[in-house]
């Protein structure tokens, strides 16, 4: 309460102050606004970060350490300020912290927070609009706190993966079967295979800088180009075979057994002369013992040895 009583003292002086500011910079759009420590004028309805400071001292002294202001101290003072994202406060102000005159996250429905967010981030998050959280009816705040994220790095309400499992308990349990990616770990995370902000693939899922799939960023041995490719490979992707959560079975497989999941493909072609030296191929030693390079292979066109 004290520190109202003498916030209300130094706004009649700042007002004043403001008040010729303001009626020379009439032009400057909201993108401009910035606070001036430099002493640059500030565009109408606008008063600048020190005016906030005055009542809401903590907040601000805070926000020295949020990435929001780095940009603000290395470019003079013109980044991103109070009013960037709560919008010109003079009529706040003059009505001595009138909060229905101010921009209230908590009081925007989850499109306008995504449109305020995005008017300065639509250039890294170019698709978010059309990915399935956003139709889903989540914000940027679904995920990040400005003021109070839990998790400093990319301002986030919560650790991965907890902060993904509050809300996809369904995949939760893949991460906890025998083979596993080792999300829980910490070694891999949901978002270096998923882009939540929205992608070009189905399931939000990344692709590699050179739009191949993300698996082939870490398991560059699969990657080629090969010079006798598996057609498997190309038109089912790695989920043609793997299971990318977790799975049962080793190497994360689809199927509890190797000449099971090969003979989807190729019961015919298995059961026939080259293979017939046994009853069935289920009876073979696993294919891929004597076809061990089944991602590809520059050397043998039936991936043998
Ligand atoms: C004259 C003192 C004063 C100044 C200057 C001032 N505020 Fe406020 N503000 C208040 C008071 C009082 C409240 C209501 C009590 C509270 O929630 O802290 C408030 C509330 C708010 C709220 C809503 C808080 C909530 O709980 O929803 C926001 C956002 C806000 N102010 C932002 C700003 C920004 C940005 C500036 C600078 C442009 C600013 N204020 C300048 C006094 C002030
Ligand atoms: C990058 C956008 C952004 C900037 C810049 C920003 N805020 Fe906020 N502010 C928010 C959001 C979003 C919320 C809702 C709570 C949250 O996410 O932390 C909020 C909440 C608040 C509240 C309500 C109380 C609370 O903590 O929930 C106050 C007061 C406030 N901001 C004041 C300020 C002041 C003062 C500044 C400048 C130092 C500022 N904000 C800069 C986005 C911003
Ligand atoms: C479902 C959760 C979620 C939602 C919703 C979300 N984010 Fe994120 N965001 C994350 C996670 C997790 C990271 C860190 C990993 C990454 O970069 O993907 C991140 C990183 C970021 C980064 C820093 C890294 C970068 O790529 O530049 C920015 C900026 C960002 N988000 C902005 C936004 C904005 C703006 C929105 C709303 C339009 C939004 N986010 C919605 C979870 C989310
Ligand atoms: C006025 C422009 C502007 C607005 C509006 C804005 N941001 Fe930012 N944001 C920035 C800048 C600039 C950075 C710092 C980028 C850097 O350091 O490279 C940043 C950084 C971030 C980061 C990355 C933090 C990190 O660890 O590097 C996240 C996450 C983020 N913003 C989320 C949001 C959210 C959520 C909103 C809406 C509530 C929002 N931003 C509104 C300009 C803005
Ligand atoms: C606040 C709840 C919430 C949080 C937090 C959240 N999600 Fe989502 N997510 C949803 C909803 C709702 C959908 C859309 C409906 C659905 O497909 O389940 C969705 C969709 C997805 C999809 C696309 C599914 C599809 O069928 O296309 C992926 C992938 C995804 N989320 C991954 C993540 C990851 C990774 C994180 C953590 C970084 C995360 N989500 C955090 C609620 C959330
Ligand atoms: C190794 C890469 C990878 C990691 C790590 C990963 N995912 Fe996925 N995720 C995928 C792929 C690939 C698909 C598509 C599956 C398919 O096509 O069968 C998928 C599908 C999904 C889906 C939609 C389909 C479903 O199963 O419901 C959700 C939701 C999802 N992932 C959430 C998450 C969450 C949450 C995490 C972290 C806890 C995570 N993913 C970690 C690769 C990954
Ligand atoms: C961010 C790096 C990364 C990405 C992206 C990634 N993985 Fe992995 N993958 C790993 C790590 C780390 C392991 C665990 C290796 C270990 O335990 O020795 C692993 C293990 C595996 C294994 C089991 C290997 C074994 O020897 O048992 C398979 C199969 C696999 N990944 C397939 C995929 C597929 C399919 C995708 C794409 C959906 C993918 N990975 C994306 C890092 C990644
Ligand atoms: C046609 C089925 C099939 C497809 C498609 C496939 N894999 Fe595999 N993968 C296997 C089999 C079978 C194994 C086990 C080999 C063994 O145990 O000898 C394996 C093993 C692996 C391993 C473990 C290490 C190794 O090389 O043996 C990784 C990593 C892997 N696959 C990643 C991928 C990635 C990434 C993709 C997509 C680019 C992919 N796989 C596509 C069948 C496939
Ligand atoms: C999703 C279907 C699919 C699965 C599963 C699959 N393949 Fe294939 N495979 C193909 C297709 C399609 C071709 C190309 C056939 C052609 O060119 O006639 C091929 C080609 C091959 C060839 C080369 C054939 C030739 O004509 O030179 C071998 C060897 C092979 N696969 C072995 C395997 C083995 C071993 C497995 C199990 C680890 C496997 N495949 C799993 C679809 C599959
Ligand atoms: C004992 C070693 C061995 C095992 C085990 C084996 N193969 Fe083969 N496979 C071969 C050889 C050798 C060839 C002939 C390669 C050639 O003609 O150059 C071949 C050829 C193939 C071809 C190409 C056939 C054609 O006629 O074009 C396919 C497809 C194939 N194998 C699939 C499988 C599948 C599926 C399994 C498991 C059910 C399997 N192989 C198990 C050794 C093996």
């Amino acid at each position: 309460m004290r520190r109202f009583v003498i916030s209300t003292a130094c706004l009649l002086l700042l007002t004043g102050f403001a008040g010729t500011r303001l009626a020379r910079a009439a032009d400057h759009g909201p993108q401009q606004a910035a606070a001036s420590p430099t002493g640059a004028p500030t565009p109408a309805g606008f008063v600048g970060q020190e005016m906030c400071a005055t009542c809401h001292q903590d907040v601000v002294n805070k926000f020295s350490g949020n990435p929001h202001s780095r940009l603000a101290l290395e470019h003079n003072g013109h980044g991103v300020t109070c009013e960037s994202c709560h919008g010109p406060g003079q009529a706040h102000v003059e009505g001595g912290g009138d909060v229905t005159k101010i921009r209230r996250f908590d009081k925007l429905t989850p499109q306008q927070i995504n449109e305020t967010c995005l008017g300065c981030h639509a250039g890294v998050h170019p698709n978010y609009q059309r990915s399935p959280h956003a139709k889903a009816g989540l914000s940027c705040l679904s995920c990040h706190s400005v003021h109070k994220a839990k998790v400093p790095e990319n301002l986030l309400v919560a650790a991965q993966p907890q902060l993904c499992f509050q809300c996809h308990t369904d995949v939760k349990p893949n991460f906890d079967m025998p083979f596993h990616h080792p999300v829980n770990e910490g070694v891999v995370k949901c978002s270096d295979c998923h882009d939540v902000h929205g992608s070009f693939l189905p399931n939000n899922l990344r692709a590699t800088a050179d739009q191949n799939q993300i698996c082939t960023k870490c398991h560059t041995d699969v990657r080629g180009p090969f010079v006798y490719e598996h057609a498997a490979v190309r038109a089912e992707g790695c989920m043609g075979c793997h299971s990318p959560h977790g799975s049962e079975n080793a190497r994360m497989l689809n199927m509890p057994s190797i000449n099971t999941l090969c003979n989807q493909c190729h019961s015919r072609v298995a059961a026939g002369t080259v293979h017939s030296m046994g009853a069935g191929s289920d009876e073979l030693a696993p294919c891929t013992s004597c076809h061990t390079y089944i991602h590809g292979s520059n050397i043998n066109a039936a991936f043998l040895r």
